[in-house]
């Protein structure tokens, strides 16, 4: 069982938090934009609700999108697919930025919470306090800034991702391969 990534190929434990962690994020996307939806259209009680659920989810599951980052970042990079130089650079600048962009939701989510003078509530099971005695309006206005930032740019980057994926699908360059299982060990 390869469980860490080598130059051939990615290991089971970075397969297995890509994929936890691309449906962690997309939840995240779902449930903030559908919070922001209700907002615009008035419903105050709505925005609550799906907050309710993006900051449950979020507090709940921070810890494993950052041991994710981790996890990239101190393993072996396997070897590029062979590409174009300009494509392989501008794959690698994707893999990164959306590894940044991770970052700065789990840092700017829960930021923007405590700064607004709250505990994040984790499906009213448990919270975590607030580092904050009271609202402080510079760190929120920081926070919320980040978090849309942070969004932009797994949005952009992600889609780029994924369609870059789906055109390596149609070229049959065995990357896709590369995300589901190790390579074969000879
Ligand atoms: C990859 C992870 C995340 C993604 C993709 C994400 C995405 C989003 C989106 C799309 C919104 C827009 C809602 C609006 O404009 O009203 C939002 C807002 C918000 N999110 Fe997240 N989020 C993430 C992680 C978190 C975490 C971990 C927390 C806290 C535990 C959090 C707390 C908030 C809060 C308080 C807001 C409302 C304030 C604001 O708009 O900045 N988010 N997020
Ligand atoms: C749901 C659709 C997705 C598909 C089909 C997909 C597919 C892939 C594939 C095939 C690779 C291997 C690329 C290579 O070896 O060159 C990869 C790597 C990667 N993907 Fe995705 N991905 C998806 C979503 C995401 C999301 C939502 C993120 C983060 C926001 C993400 C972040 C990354 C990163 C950072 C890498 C580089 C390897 C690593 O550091 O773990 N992917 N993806």
């Amino acid at each position: 069982m390869q469980w860490t990534n080598n130059e051939r190929g990615y290991g089971w434990l970075s397969i297995a938090l890509h994929w936890i962690a691309a449906a962690i994020i997309i939840m995240m996307l779902l449930t903030g934009f559908r919070a922001e939806q209700l907002g615009e259209a008035g419903d105050r009680a709505g925005r609550a609700a799906a907050m309710g659920w993006h900051i449950s989810i979020g507090g709940a599951l921070a810890l494993i999108l950052l041991i994710r980052v981790i996890s990239s970042y101190v393993q072996k990079r396997p070897t590029p697919i062979e590409q174009p130089r300009p494509l392989m650079l501008l794959a690698g600048a994707t893999h990164h930025l959306l590894l940044i962009g991770i970052l700065l939701q789990i840092v700017s989510g829960p930021l923007a919470v405590w700064s607004g003078g709250r505990a994040i509530n984790i499906f009213d099971l448990f919270s975590l306090p607030s580092p904050f005695a009271e609202r402080n309006g510079g760190a929120h206005e920081l926070a919320e800034t980040l978090h849309a930032i942070g969004r932009w740019i797994i949005i952009i980057f992600g889609s780029l991702h994924v369609l870059a994926v789906i055109r390596h699908a149609f070229g049959k360059t065995g990357v896709m391969r590369r995300m589901l299982a190790p390579p074969a060990s000879n």
